[in-house]
């Protein structure tokens, strides 16, 4: 194999147009909550679309499993740290939602949920530890992705070895 599968393809560039989804969303709920203006639709569309990136990563992760991926491209230390940062991400993409559905859970937000009453929504969220954890690893996601972009920019315009290849949908 000399490309992802198909199915890893659509499943790739989906999850980076869900992560910027979430990633506006999530920043959109907090700025309106210290306004003291959060909406429960808000926390909502914030949480569907933060779930839909964990589905995806785990049929991800069973794709994975069956497809197979195509073979390194080669084996210096920048190749190693490259493999260092997928499953870093793989990692990242599990944590974040679950943080983020624990935040929910041990917190207010649940009860603001449950009684459909956004005035129950917290002001702060003090002593809740998965909120903290959920702002930590949204830094780190942005890191890490960071660091896969400048690679794949490498690959393409300094290596020029068309590795974008193998992340299209076009076959070869
Ligand atoms: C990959 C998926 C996700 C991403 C990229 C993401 C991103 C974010 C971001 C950027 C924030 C604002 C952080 C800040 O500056 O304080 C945030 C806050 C939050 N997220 Fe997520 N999130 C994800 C998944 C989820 C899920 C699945 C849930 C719940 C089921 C969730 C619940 C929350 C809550 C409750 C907040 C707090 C908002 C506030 O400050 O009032 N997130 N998220
Ligand atoms: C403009 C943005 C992006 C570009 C240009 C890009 C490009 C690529 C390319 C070319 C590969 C194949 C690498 C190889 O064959 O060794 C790849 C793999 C991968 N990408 Fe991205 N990517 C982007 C965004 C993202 C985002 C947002 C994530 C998730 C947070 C992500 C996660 C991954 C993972 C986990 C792999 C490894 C796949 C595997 O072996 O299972 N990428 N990416």
């Amino acid at each position: 194999m000399t490309q992802y599968s198909k199915r890893m393809v659509i499943v790739h560039w989906l999850t980076l147009v869900l992560l910027v989804a979430a990633w506006f969303l999530g920043e959109s709920v907090h700025d309106l909550r210290k306004a003291e203006g959060a909406t429960l639709a808000g926390y909502i569309a914030h949480a569907l679309v933060g779930g839909a990136v964990l589905l995806l990563t785990v049929m991800r992760l069973l794709f994975r499993s069956k497809d197979g991926v195509p073979a390194p491209v080669g084996n210096t230390p920048m190749d190693k740290v490259a493999k260092g940062i997928h499953h870093l991400m793989y990692l990242v993409l599990f944590l974040l939602p679950v943080s983020g559905m624990m935040q929910v859970l041990t917190s207010d937000v649940s009860r603001a949920l449950l009684a459909g009453d956004a005035s129950l929504l917290p002001q702060k969220f003090t002593g809740v530890a998965a909120h903290e954890v959920h702002e930590v690893l949204v830094t780190v996601l942005i890191v890490l992705v960071g660091l896969h972009i400048l690679g794949a920019l490498k690959h393409q315009f300094i290596t020029k070895d068309g590795l974008m290849e193998r992340m299209m949908l076009r076959r070869k």
